[in-house]
């Protein structure tokens, strides 16, 4: 691990280093002695992302992850407002923008992924929200159906941790907004900005290949999937056109 940058981003410690394996096993080392810590690196050598797949980590975009503490039973709605807070963080650098949230959070733009999260157990009630930004790569994925893209191919000129700070205060005000107004407000944002809702999808897991309409949210963040006239609540997978 190189050397690091200590300072604070709101109430939370904050930790920039130049390169780490993955700043989600990272914080995994500082939980006991910081109760709100972001770890941020300029380059990822071990990236990872969700369902055992690789993060590129290639210096020039963002990588960072920060604690939150939540119960965990309300983990998937946690994983709702994290997207819908990044969707909107994009959105203010440039309203025109076609910015979507392709359940369960992954964020679009013009129809391709700029940002990944994934979220991790630290201990009961804390957990690790590790997200990737493409601010000036699109790195190349092979065998991807949704190819990357970045802010600058979007004609956005940032600095990583501006945009850091930005995400951090959005996420903030939104959570403190679930906590004093539950998740109705949320579940409702979501939706304006889900990407294929209302449409015939397919969601592909471990355990199983499913088709139907995307017909909401639940009142847990689950995905509701509508077929001859039968509700699935689906909590895991990936979320495809119809296939
Ligand atoms: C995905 O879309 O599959 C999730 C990607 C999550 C990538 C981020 S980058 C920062 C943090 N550290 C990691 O190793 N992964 C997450």
């Amino acid at each position: 691990m190189s050397s690091y940058y200590k300072s604070k981003i709101e109430s939370y410690d904050w930790l920039e280093y130049d390169e780490v394996c993955s700043t989600n096993d990272v914080i995994k080392q500082y939980y006991q002695e910081y109760k709100n810590i972001i770890i941020s690196a300029k380059s990822q050598t071990n990236g990872r992302g969700r369902r055992g797949r690789t993060w590129s980590g290639q210096s020039g975009n963002l990588y960072f992850t920060y604690n939150v503490h939540i119960k965990d039973n309300c983990l998937s709605q946690l994983v709702c407002i994290i997207g819908l807070s990044m969707a909107k963080t994009i959105k203010s650098l440039a309203e025109n923008l076609d910015v979507k949230i392709k359940w369960p959070n992954d964020v679009l733009v013009n129809g391709k992924k700029i940002s990944g999260i994934l979220l991790e157990k630290i201990e009961d009630s804390n957990w690790a929200v590790g997200i990737g930004v493409n601010i000036l790569n699109s790195p190349d994925l092979e065998n991807v159906v949704y190819q990357a893209t970045s802010l600058k191919e979007n004609g956005i000129i940032l600095d990583r941790i501006e945009f850091l700070v930005y995400y951090l205060k959005q996420f903030m005000a939104d959570f403190d907004n679930y906590n004093k107004n539950g998740f109705n407000q949320v579940q409702e944002n979501w939706l304006k900005l889900a990407y294929n809702y209302q449409q015939n999808i397919t969601i592909k897991n471990d355990k199983s290949v499913m088709s139907g309409v995307f017909s909401g949210l639940d009142e847990n963040g689950y995905l509701l999937l509508e077929e001859n006239n039968e509700i699935k609540r689906v909590v895991a997978g990936d979320l495809f056109n119809k296939i």
